[in-house]
């Protein structure tokens, strides 16, 4: 990066900016011309305050910010020329032209001040492309169900800062989300609990605030469509076999006792989880994801894995019976007969398995995609050095859910997500990184927006800008233009004071983190939100 002079309003940092002499004028009565690119420019001009709104044409002779085709550049690159005269983008194809857009579009909203009908724009080149191809965020609708305008609002910000993986945590214990229509009971038991668990992972109390949410076929295929027209993959997880409770509780045959089952107000891991030897949960499971991928036309589907205690699989005689008929060493290994069971329906349709670290062993399916998120890593690092793909989601800094205390923003930005240990040789099997909020201690909005900003752009910069590249100090130079559009659209974001907390408050958010569910206060505390004002901001010590 450019030490010596101010950064550009950049977020993330483009890999190479070269400073040209003079300045743009941007206004109003600019015009540009679309060609083909015809909804990646009306996003673009959306995206614009009205009073510098410029508008399309039809013809390239009337326009000074032209978009030409380059397929010599790699498939996300781009480069945006801004001269003192025009402005030209170039691009492989459409994914980068949307993000020289966003480029634009930054400098453009980073310069405006309330009632500016002109913006200087320094003249530069710029020619970008990202470190890494999967830069994700991951939202648990689960345990708290949130809605279709704020999955829209995330998604216009992801793709802002040049996200490109929504991660749509849709299946738990506590609510499924995603309606099913061979299954109806999915929603009609599955999306409704009587009560939550509070005070914490720890807490033995539950208030008595019923929850529920779902999203129909015709609402998922809408956000599906507003996600792809910004580049964003929604990578849909339906968890197996385990954080399963709320189908078990709609299909008792697919658990091991055969129930009954509660949609379960408690949060942290169950016991209750589905049956492999049971010959309707393959076919349930095949049936679920067959209306998933109708649903979503993208490469990935989530099939969870994590925490799946075998506590009733190992008295169970029907996960005995295939234990022995499959001539697995351990009870445990179950889930790798079911795992690659799954694996191999995806890919006769196409698509490709992911799932959590946990699912991880001897006889994995070698295409499932691994994503890590906390764990003893060898077993990560083989699979990486054996040409296996990874994601990551390290624990220890990408968890949105933690509060500032564990995951202050700036060790969230200065994380290097790569493990030192592993050869550069390898490096190309990490697709990339991914950011989750899960939802236990998420009831509402403003503890949403807390959670994830500007955390959300500590992580964007990582996935994107070459690490090498990355700077502390520019990056709090240039976080609060950013931070002034965030109040524009009442995002009520952890002012930086509370988002580098001092020492003795980090110490004391580390010893909260399982009492008040990893590092955060309860959701009584948060439902008792007090009057909003604007924005509706959470408030860290908020009593
Ligand atoms: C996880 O946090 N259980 C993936
Ligand atoms: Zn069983």
């Amino acid at each position: 990066m450019e030490k010596q002079l101010t950064p550009l309003s950049l977020i993330p940092y483009p890999q190479a900016v070269e400073r040209l002499s003079g300045f743009f004028i941007w206004k109003r009565s600019l015009k540009i011309f679309p060609g083909e690119f015809g909804n990646e420019v009306a996003l673009f001009l959306a995206g614009l305050t009205v009073e510098i709104r410029a508008s399309m044409v039809d013809s390239e002779a009337l326009t000074q910010i032209k978009i030409k085709i380059d397929r010599e550049l790699a498939q996300e690159a781009y480069q945006l020329r801004i001269l003192c005269e025009e402005i030209t983008i170039r691009a492989h194809n459409e994914t980068g032209v949307f993000y020289a857009l966003q480029t634009l579009r930054q400098l453009i909203m980073s310069g405006y001040q309330v009632g500016s009908t002109q913006i200087e724009i320094q003249a530069v080149n710029i020619m970008d492309a990202p470190r890494f191809a999967w830069r994700g965020f991951m939202l648990d609708e689960a345990r708290h169900f949130q809605g279709m305008q704020t999955v829209k609002d995330l998604l216009d910000w992801m793709a802002y800062f040049k996200m490109n993986v929504f991660h749509w945590h849709l299946t738990e214990d506590q609510g499924w989300r995603i309606e099913i229509k061979q299954y109806p009971r999915l929603i009609e038991v599955g999306s409704s609990r009587p009560a939550n668990q509070v005070s914490g992972f720890l807490g033995k109390q539950l208030n008595a605030n019923p929850h529920s949410g779902f999203y129909t076929q015709a609402e998922i295929k809408e956000i599906v469509s507003y996600a792809a027209a910004r580049q964003i993959q929604i990578v849909p997880e339906i968890e197996m076999p385990g954080h399963a409770q709320a189908a078990l509780a709609a299909y008792p045959e697919l658990g091991c006792t055969g129930g009954p089952y509660q949609v379960s107000p408690r949060w942290g891991i169950h016991s209750d989880i589905m049956c492999p030897g049971k010959a309707n949960t393959t076919t349930f499971l095949q049936n679920v994801l067959t209306e998933v991928l109708d649903l979503f036309p993208g490469k990935f589907i989530h099939t969870g894995g994590d925490e799946a205690p075998k506590t009733r699989w190992k008295t169970c005689p029907d996960c005995q019976k295939l234990a022995s008929e499959s001539g697995i060493a351990r009870i445990n290994d179950l889930q790798t007969i079911l795992t690659n069971h799954i694996s191999q329906f995806l890919q006769a349709n196409g698509r490709m398995l992911i799932g959590w670290n946990e699912m991880l062993a001897e006889g994995l399916d070698p295409k499932a995609v691994v994503q890590y998120w906390v764990g003893r890593k060898k077993k990560l690092l083989q699979h990486i050095r054996s040409g296996r793909k990874a994601i990551l989601s390290n624990f220890a800094a990408y968890y949105l859910d933690h509060g500032y205390a564990h995951s202050p923003l700036d060790k969230v930005y200065q994380y290097e997500p790569v493990f030192e240990k592993l050869e550069p040789e390898y490096h190309h099997n990490i697709l990339g990184i991914e950011t989750p909020l899960w939802t236990e201690f998420v009831p509402n909005r403003a503890r949403l927006d807390w959670q994830v900003f500007p955390r959300l752009l500590a992580v964007a910069e990582t996935a994107w800008l070459d690490p090498r590249k990355k700077d502390l100090a520019s990056f709090h130079q240039r976080l609060p233009a950013f931070l002034k559009q965030l109040d524009v659209k009442n995002v009520g974001y952890s002012k930086l004071m509370d988002s580098n907390p001092p020492f003795h408050k980090r110490i004391f958010g580390a010893l909260t983190l399982l009492q008040a569910g990893k590092g955060e206060r309860s959701a009584t505390l948060c439902d008792s939100h007090s009057t909003p004002s604007q924005p509706d901001r959470w408030q860290p010590d908020q009593q």
